[in-house]
């Protein structure tokens, strides 16, 4: 891993500006992840019905899934034999070609060549075939009657060997059926991991033969506070709400819910295994554990199940009984599963029951522990040593390392405010995956930086050496479904985001630009495997506009084949709504909803756009002036911008809308607000972008331009502002809520590029 990484780093320096602009053409090349060498060649290799498949008794299930591809492409079977023949697609085993996911494509007018040493290989090698079938102008449900390959030469590998997504089906539950599209999706930008959640407070989903109240009572609830909310959101957005094949009717209640019998979690291993995608399961205790504690009671120290201060009350570490059930279960679990690894979960443990706890004051004296969290530890550690002697790896959230870690388990990374957790893990030897919650938390609601954030992510953390780093496994992005009570709501949050960690992974190569045009020439293949995915936003406006005279709205649209239909009744644009063609004039303040709908009809995210007239704000007097803002931090949790307490504990000056480091750090929750002047250099209606986590609001002049106010993960909104040329007074209010913090400010003018607002521009007196 460590020699591949290096070389790639090394590689991306040099390319940038040699082979980076001679990138393959991204509509004739939509590949993604990039492969680390692309030749593009001329001329195509046409598929049809002449055309066979050839193996030499290597790779029969690879054989079968490029048959099978080629089939829903084609609509017709293409032949497999041993005997090369004037149009033939050749699979070939090539000791050669020495890494375990590493392939060589050879397209040539002639010929398709794939080459690997193993099946994962030459699979890895299909999803490359697969993304280079030409889809432009076809309809989703067409068949194709040929299929022109671009020819060209690709040698493709790696850079991490763990590249993982992460699917909670315990918050709410996901048919086998939508796992297996799940898969399907991975597996085309090449992911090899699935970590499945199968258990959690609010559901049990796996059964388990030796306690089976696991899944007759945890596997179902009445619906809960979050299903209630989703069910009122779906009043808005259909695809909030609850997927009803999961509702069920028992004794006069209705329940939700569901679980897999181990008969369908072993069909899904062995589709996931065909794919070469290695499923990790995660049976999470000891906290987490409400949906089991309700059909075992005996599980917790004091016989109380519910909620304490912050998380769920957990299962007692200190009786044996405990542990009986825990091995018992994973005794079950490492016999399904074939992965080396088993995730224990072990993230947020309320540990007061266990301080209350006479058996657990007896077990800390015999062992020597000195605090809950070594209590903690010490129920990880055996769990470690019993997954061990099942010839399983253990896999904890970040907090195994709270009470001491055993050098052994593998950490994975989730708490964006623990920032030295990944470093100290890697440093202490321990393998360590990264998932931080920015900007791999994939339930955060996407917005038009969501895909950028993740393009620009880095698997390793600042502070570690080559060596040290070559303990970074890999990264994963999380999908936690408290909020995502539907598969269409599922495919719309990680897609296409999860294409960027993609590449990020495997490709390790910034091309950033490139990457864009190569996800728009992708869609037309998302549509026909009918992946819900979020449309690209549009442009041209911000969520609170202005005009002076008349305002004019023109939609930038990404994608040609967009249709934008508006609304100005409050109500939601469907397919019947009026279609927005060429650009609205604005004469009067309205509200206009929009949206973007894609050739198969798939809606993008519907926009509110307020306008209200408003005269150009006059400049103030240019008094001597610094370069600059005074930023103040208030230490303490405010819930809203506008509930900041009156004196500021620190003032500094800054050159832009931004919080240093060192006074945000330690995840703390905090205010902040930043005063000065905006000096533009243009009369304009001028749209500001502000993006926060949690939350802010922009002021210029006094009137509130941006309201962005809230804890919430990072998201951007944006408002406008008719100015006049000059120094207008300016202010960001902002709060942090704890845990990691994010705040940046963009500005367009007229409806133009959005970009950062330079330095220059801010003064203060
Ligand atoms: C987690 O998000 N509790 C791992």
């Amino acid at each position: 891993m460590l020699r591949s990484l290096k070389l790639t780093v090394l590689a991306a320096t040099m390319y940038s500006t040699t082979l980076m602009a001679q990138d393959a053409d991204p509509g004739r090349y939509p590949l993604i992840p990039y492969p680390q060498e692309l030749t593009a060649r001329q001329g195509e290799f046409v598929v049809g019905r002449t055309t066979n498949i050839v193996s030499a008794n290597v790779f029969a299930n690879e054989v079968k899934q490029l048959q099978q591809l080629m089939t829903t492409f084609l609509g017709y079977k293409l032949p497999v034999s041993a005997r090369i023949g004037a149009s033939s697609i050749v699979l070939v085993q090539d000791n050669a070609v020495k890494g375990e996911e590493e392939y060589e494509l050879d397209i040539t007018p002639s010929r398709i060549t794939l080459r690997a040493r193993t099946g994962a290989g030459i699979f890895r090698c299909i999803q490359t075939l697969t993304q280079l079938v030409p889809l432009a102008g076809h309809p989703a449900n067409e068949k194709l009657k040929t299929i022109a390959f671009p020819a060209a030469a690709i040698k493709d590998h790696p850079v991490y060997d763990y590249r993982g997504m992460h699917l909670d089906v315990a918050r709410h539950f996901f048919s086998v059926k939508y796992v297996k599209k799940f898969l399907d999706v991975m597996a085309l930008y090449k992911m090899n991991k699935f970590h499945w959640h199968l258990t959690d407070d609010q559901g049990w989903r796996i059964e388990i033969k030796k306690y089976p109240l696991l899944t007759e009572k945890g596997a179902w609830r009445t619906y809960n506070n979050q299903d209630s909310v989703c069910i009122e959101k779906s009043k808005d957005n259909p695809d909030m709400a609850l997927d009803q094949e999961h509702v069920i009717q028992r004794t006069g209640q209705t329940l939700y819910g569901g679980y897999y019998t181990q008969a369908e979690i072993k069909d899904v291993i062995a589709y996931a295994a065909a794919r070469h995608i290695e499923i990790i399961p995660e049976i999470d205790m000891p906290g987490h554990m409400m949906a089991a504690i309700k059909a075992y009671p005996f599980l917790t120290c004091d016989s109380e199940n519910g909620w304490g201060k912050t998380f769920s009350t957990p299962i007692c570490p200190c009786e044996e009984t405990t542990f009986k059930f825990a091995e018992d279960i994973f005794t079950e679990i490492a016999a399904l599963f074939p992965s080396k690894y088993i995730h224990l979960g072990a993230d947020e443990v309320e540990k007061t029951s266990w301080a209350k706890s006479p058996a657990c004051a007896a077990v800390m004296k015999a062992n020597n522990l000195k605090t809950v969290e070594e209590l903690q530890s010490y129920f990880v550690k055996r769990m470690e040593k019993f997954f061990n002697s099942k010839g399983k790896k253990l896999i904890g959230w970040d907090e195994i390392l709270e009470g001491g870690v055993s050098p052994t388990a593998v950490v994975m990374y989730w708490r964006s405010w623990v920032p030295k957790a990944p470093v100290e893990a890697a440093k202490n030897g321990n393998r360590v995956i990264m998932t931080p919650g920015n900007p791999l938390y994939f339930d955060g609601i996407p917005d038009r930086n969501s895909i950028s954030n993740v393009y620009h992510f880095d698997p390793v953390p600042k502070g570690l050496t080559a060596a040290e780093a070559a303990n970074i496994l890999g990264a994963q992005a999380n999908i936690w479904t408290e909020w995502i009570p539907s598969e269409k709501r599922a495919d719309y949050m990680y897609m296409p985001r999860m294409t960027a960690l993609a590449e990020v992974l495997w490709t390790h190569q910034q091309r950033y630009d490139h990457y864009l045009e190569r996800l728009t020439s992708s869609y037309a293949l998302l549509d026909r495997m009918g992946v819900n995915y979020r449309l690209p936003d549009l442009d041209g406006f911000a969520g609170d506009n202005v005009f002076v005279d008349k305002g004019t709205l023109q939609v930038i649209k990404p994608l040609a084949n967009m249709a934008v239909h508006y609304t100005t009744d409050g109500s939601i644009p469907t397919l019947q709504s009026p279609l927005l063609e060429g650009a609205l004039t604005i004469t009067q303040p309205e509200t206009i909803k929009l949206s973007a709908f894609s050739p198969t009809g798939t809606r993008g995210d519907i926009y509110t756009l307020k306008y209200r007239q408003q005269h150009y704000l006059k400049p103030v007097a240019a008094a001597a002036m610094q370069a600059g803002l005074q930023l103040g931090i208030y230490e303490g949790a405010f819930k809203s911008a506008t509930k900041i307490k009156a004196k500021a504990d620190t003032v500094v000056t800054v050159t832009n809308v931004a919080i240093p480091e060192e006074l945000g750090k330690g995840g703390k929750a905090f205010g902040a607000k930043l005063d000065g002047f905006i000096e533009v250099p243009a009369t304009g209606i001028y749209s500001f972008y502000l993006t926060c986590d949690d939350g802010g609001i922009l002021y210029i002049s006094d009137e509130q331009v941006v309201n962005n106010d809230g804890w919430h993960a990072p998201v951007q909104k944006s408002g406008q502002v008719a100015l006049e040329k000059g120094l207008h007074p300016m202010r960001v209010d902002f709060v942090e809520g704890g845990g990691g913090y994010t705040l940046k400010l963009e500005y367009s003018v007229n409806g133009g590029k959005i970009q950062p607002v330079p330095d220059s521009w801010f003064k203060r007196k």
